[in-house]
């Protein structure tokens, strides 16, 4: 399949739904585009899930840098959309856009992602048009999370669900190409979805958005902390894994492993005149 572009996305709008996948590194975006997902997400999210970290709010560029570059060795077919970690677009419009040119500079990867709505409106437009296309992300922003009231739902009274209408309509206006819709109730998702003229893509936001994303260690069980009543886990992962390496350690102890079949045999006629 050729490799999508930016207007690509618009144009499935109504007549297929997106699947974008996180991934972190080479072995991932390998299993993500031989899966078939229209976009891969190097989301900051690696923080969490792949360095440990107890936010996103410590993810640095040189986190970003490093991941995207493996997932581009990985994906080199897939449109790769990159999180602007926390810290690299708030000091001013000047440093928004020599990071996000950086990124995308030192990665290959296809267009950038920022957290917030009405109050990131300027940068998006900046780096919009410096030619940068631009991936908008409102509802719940895990790297403002602490003032939001942690990781739940947003938008559940009249004020907040009209705030985040007001951010996505914002963020599209301000010339993102498509917006990701966090954690907020599905009827609203639904509203947004029907009137932004870019792609929605979900994450906790109910059916009726232009598609869906999750992240890779979710939907394989890979991530052991815990998991948001969003997430469907279509593999177990982390119990699969740790049972297979407990046999590993079991047979490398007992002397099952290694076995003859993974072991080098040598002529006894050289064995014999070694002295
Ligand atoms: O970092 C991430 O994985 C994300 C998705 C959850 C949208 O931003
Ligand atoms: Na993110």
């Amino acid at each position: 399949m050729p490799k999508y572009t930016v207007p690509d996305f618009a144009a499935l709008r109504g007549k297929q739904k997106i699947v974008m996948l996180t991934a972190y590194d080479y072995a991932g975006a390998v299993m993500a585009e031989a899966a078939g997902v229209d976009l891969i997400l190097v989301g900051d999210s690696l923080g969490m899930v792949v360095l440990g970290y107890e936010s996103t709010v410590f993810v640095t560029m040189q986190d970003m840098i490093h991941h995207t570059r493996a997932v581009k060795r990985g994906a080199r077919e897939s449109f790769i959309v990159v999180d602007m970690p926390f810290g690299s677009v708030q000091t001013g419009l000047t440093d928004a856009l020599r990071n996000a040119v950086h990124l995308i500079k030192e990665t290959g990867a296809d267009a950038v992602k920022i957290e917030g709505g009405e109050e990131v409106v300027e940068i998006i437009r900046h780096l919009s048009q410096s030619g940068i296309p631009v991936v908008g992300h409102v509802g719940l922003t895990p790297q403002t999370a602490v003032n939001l009231g942690g990781f739940k739902v947003q938008g559940k009274t009249v004020q907040d669900a009209q705030q985040i209408l007001r951010d996505a309509q914002a963020v599209a206006d301000a010339g993102a190409f498509m917006v990701v819709l966090e954690a907020i109730p599905a009827p609203l998702a639904q509203k947004i979805t029907e009137r932004l003229n870019i792609p929605t893509i979900g994450i906790g936001a109910g059916p009726h958005l232009d598609g869906q994303v999750l992240v890779y260690h979710d939907v394989l069980g890979f991530f052991d902390r815990f998991t948001p009543k969003f997430v469907k886990q279509y593999a177990q992962m982390s119990k699969l894994g740790t049972e297979a390496l407990q046999q590993f350690v079991r047979e490398v102890r007992t002397g099952v492993f290694p076995g003859p079949e993974h072991s080098f045999s040598m002529k006894e006629e050289v064995l014999s005149r070694l002295y």
